[in-house]
């Protein structure tokens, strides 16, 4: 048995959901734990593409249990919606079972209409949050004014909470930001359908992983963003709201620190970003549209287009660092195909001083700083059959190499391509 948590070390859509299918065969749990509908996993099976906001990716394997952890922000719209569609598309297999933590946070109209309403209010504050209701569900949790599913699921204390919700919000959204009011009797009724349709998967999820480890299964924790989204430790304020450093995963459903065996970072072959906020090896030239074209660069979630560029290892060395990384993970290297030359960004230079460990915690500093790269052969051949690291050419081997050389973790699996196969495993965290 093993408990695996996976984490990005950039800043989110690095590819964790292909790599989280592939795992999900051999674990029996598979939990998400924080984060909530901001996050957005494609799949790619048998060359129907699936897209994923809340459910995790490993739904789609028979017999697994899948749970939603208390650290996650619920929309149950869009949950109900998933679970409706997976099932019309007969992709909800028979013996899945899934688990929703009765103390997750449910997000309410309110928190989407702040959200929304929020985002450049105030000239030069505009963080490109996907507008989900994140942030300000989060919020309420930290207030203890909150709605968890629990509460959603008692209708007396769901009432009184709305109550008093409805009218702290309504005051914020129209006095505060000029936005529309909330209709209180419409999301009582419409919340109280939800209720109905989320009751029997509501459980206290940190019992289901107990057994779990007590029957020495295998559980994969599945982290959703990015170590530089992580509200503590990222490129703050241009974060999430939550924890997604792997120590989330304990805080998030219940697991003892001292029962994790593997962290696994995923890192995408270069560096993508959606939203606002300072990235150094941003390339607004043809390389980078060539990156963000050939490799599909849009949100899974806004449909934006994400801003490409050079891989940034100060990121991911600093993600290793804080998340405890025990393997790497890389993905869509093939996207780096045809390139005479590549640069991989070592540390970043400012007023004579050089970090090649951490992102300056500043927002200013970091804004300043100019990248520092080592320059390589790249590669023109085709690396979507290699099925191990030998077959790579040897530009991408290089690449490959450097990339551990200089984050000192081995690249355990390699992804060459979007499909399941197309996958060079070095190593397995549960075989
Ligand atoms: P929020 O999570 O919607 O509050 O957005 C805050 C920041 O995190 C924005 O820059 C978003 O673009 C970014 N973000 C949130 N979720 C994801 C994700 O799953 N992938 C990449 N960026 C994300």
């Amino acid at each position: 048995m093993a408990n695996v948590i996976i984490v990005g070390t950039q800043w989110g859509d690095e590819g964790k959901g292909k790599v989280v299918d592939l795992y999900a065969r051999h674990a029996d749990v598979i939990a998400r734990f924080q984060g909530g509908d901001n996050a957005g996993h494609t799949l790619v099976v048998e060359g129907e593409q699936s897209i994923f906001h809340l459910i995790p990716s490993g739904i789609l394997h028979d017999g697994k249990i899948c749970v939603l952890g208390n650290g996650m922000v619920i929309n149950p719209a869009v949950l109900i919606r998933e679970i409706d569609d997976l099932r019309k598309r007969d992709l909800f297999p028979p013996h899945t079972r899934l688990c929703i933590s009765d103390k997750a946070h449910i997000i309410m109209p309110y928190h989407r209409g702040l959200d929304s309403a929020r985002e450049g209010y105030t000239k030069g504050t505009k963080i490109g949050t996907t507008e989900k209701g994140i942030g300000p569900a989060y919020e309420d949790k930290v207030t203890r004014t909150g709605i968890r599913l629990c509460d959603l699921l008692n209708d007396e204390v769901f009432k009184e909470k709305l109550v008093r919700n409805v009218e702290e919000k309504n005051f914020l959204l129209t006095e505060r930001y000029g936005a529309e009011p909330c209709d209180r009797q419409q999301i009582y009724d419409e919340y109280r359908g939800y209720a109905d349709r989320l009751r029997d998967y509501a459980t206290d999820t940190s019992l289901v992983i107990r057994r779990a480890i007590e029957q020495g299964n295998n559980i994969l924790f599945e982290g959703a963003q990015g170590g530089h989204l992580d509200i503590d430790h990222g490129t703050y304020p241009f974060v999430t709201s939550s924890n997604t450093v792997a120590g989330s995963a304990c805080c998030g459903t219940g697991l003892g620190p001292t029962e994790i065996d593997a962290v696994l970072g995923i890192c995408k072959a270069y560096t993508t970003r959606v939203g606002g906020g300072p990235f150094m090896t941003e390339l607004t030239d043809e390389i980078g549209d060539m990156i963000q074209q050939k490799g599909k660069e849009f949100g899974a979630t806004t449909g934006r287009k994400r801003r490409c560029g050079w891989l940034d290892t100060v990121l991911v060395k600093q993600s290793v660092r804080l998340s405890g990384i025990t393997g790497l993970i890389v993905t869509k290297l093939d996207i780096l195909t045809g390139l005479d030359r590549v640069k991989i960004c070592v540390g970043y230079s400012l007023n004579g001083e050089t970090y090649t460990e951490h992102v300056p915690a500043d927002i200013t500093n970091f804004e300043q700083c100019r990248p520092i790269y080592e320059e390589m052969d790249g590669w023109t051949e085709e690396i979507g059959e290699a099925r191990t690291i030998a077959d790579l050419p040897s530009g991408a081997r290089r690449y490959i190499e450097r990339l551990e050389a200089l984050t000192g973790v081995g690249v355990i699996a390699v992804s060459v391509g979007p499909g399941r196969e197309e996958t060079i495993v070095v190593d397995h965290p549960f075989v």
